[in-house]
């Protein structure tokens, strides 16, 4: 019987996140850690061996309106869940990727990243594209970029907000993550913040401040002036915990890396998830995190997007 297996890369958000939702810039590169879905026609569909119900399966349950059979199918991910990295946009990618196959038809980067953005949205609310161009493109991705910030991918509408998707050159850099080991849902948070923000312009200013740090940002990586994007990631991580999105299990894991590091910050949605750390010393940052509690890896970027295995 014929069998597909795809896979899609993890990410990290070096800048924007939060804002990005309301059409601020941000970048995201694709990271060394995966999730691969091997899938099977099957006369119903079964998840990792059991039964396919909605209400365990959210995103299968969007998701399986693109396939036009039931099938078999099988996830192994390197990515813990509810980490900031990305799992659910891998998940979403690499089995919509899956399906096209399955299905017999070619799937454009684009529609694949605009279908696994649909399948973010409708299972966990308000959401941006990112984390979805990211894991299907590969390498690194910005959002509302300015045009000098790399070649035009794609442009993705969702309501009031267009976003437009380009490449981004990475220069050779370090990043180690910190992993809190704290699960923390995106949806809730992303809700935290557009209440904050609709409550009171003092917010509403934070995320304005986020996409310029961001701007200033894509500029230093642009420049490959490591030196300078450290700085705004740590200025980019006060702001978030300004809007709500930190936490002490972060801060900390920020604050010990930081004595060895260019810069450091939250990645993702925040609440407990991830930080990383931009370092040209990755095994001080690593023994730093260990000692506060967290679970560090150095991780490579620039990864190859959704792809047949
Ligand atoms: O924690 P993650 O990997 O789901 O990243 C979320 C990024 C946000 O900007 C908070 C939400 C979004 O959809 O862009």
């Amino acid at each position: 019987m014929r069998t597909v297996r795809t896979s899609a890369p993890g990410k990290l958000i070096i800048l924007g996140e939060h804002a990005v939702v309301y059409g601020k810039p941000a970048v995201a590169l694709a990271i060394d850690r995966r999730i691969t879905c091997t899938v099977s026609l099957s006369s119903e569909t079964v998840i990792n061996g059991r039964a396919f119900d909605a209400n365990k399966h959210p995103y299968f349950d969007h998701m399986m309106r693109y396939s036009n059979s039931p099938l078999r199918i099988e996830t192994e991910s390197d990515i813990p869940s509810g980490s900031g990295l990305g799992s659910s946009a891998a998940l979403s990618s690499s089995f919509l990727k899956a399906v096209s196959v399955m299905n017999g038809v070619h799937i454009d980067n684009k529609k694949l990243a605009t279908d696994a953005f649909l399948t973010e949205y409708n299972v966990q609310g308000r959401a941006s594209p990112l984390d979805t161009s990211a894991s299907t493109h590969g390498n690194g991705v910005s959002l509302n970029g300015p045009e000098e910030s790399g070649e035009h991918l794609w442009d993705i509408t969702m309501n009031e907000n267009t976003w437009s998707v380009r490449n981004v050159k990475i220069p050779k850099m370090t990043m180690v993550i910190g992993y809190t080991g704290l699960h923390a849902a995106t949806g809730p948070l992303v809700e935290k913040v557009r209440r904050y923000k609709d409550k009171c312009k003092f917010a509403s200013d934070i995320v304005d401040e986020i996409g310029q740090t961001t701007l200033e940002g894509m500029d230093a990586l642009r420049k490959g002036d490591i030196a300078e994007l450290g700085d705004l990631m740590t200025k980019d991580h006060k702001l978030l915990s300004i809007l709500g999105v930190s936490c002490n299990e972060l801060n900390k894991l920020v604050n010990a890396s930081l004595r060895h590091s260019y810069g450091a910050k939250l990645t993702g949605a925040g609440g407990g998830g991830s930080m990383i750390a931009l370092t040209d010393e990755p095994e001080k940052v690593c023994e730093a995190i260990s000692l506060r509690g967290g679970t560090p890896f150095i991780v490579k970027t620039g990864e190859p997007g959704a792809r047949v295995e």
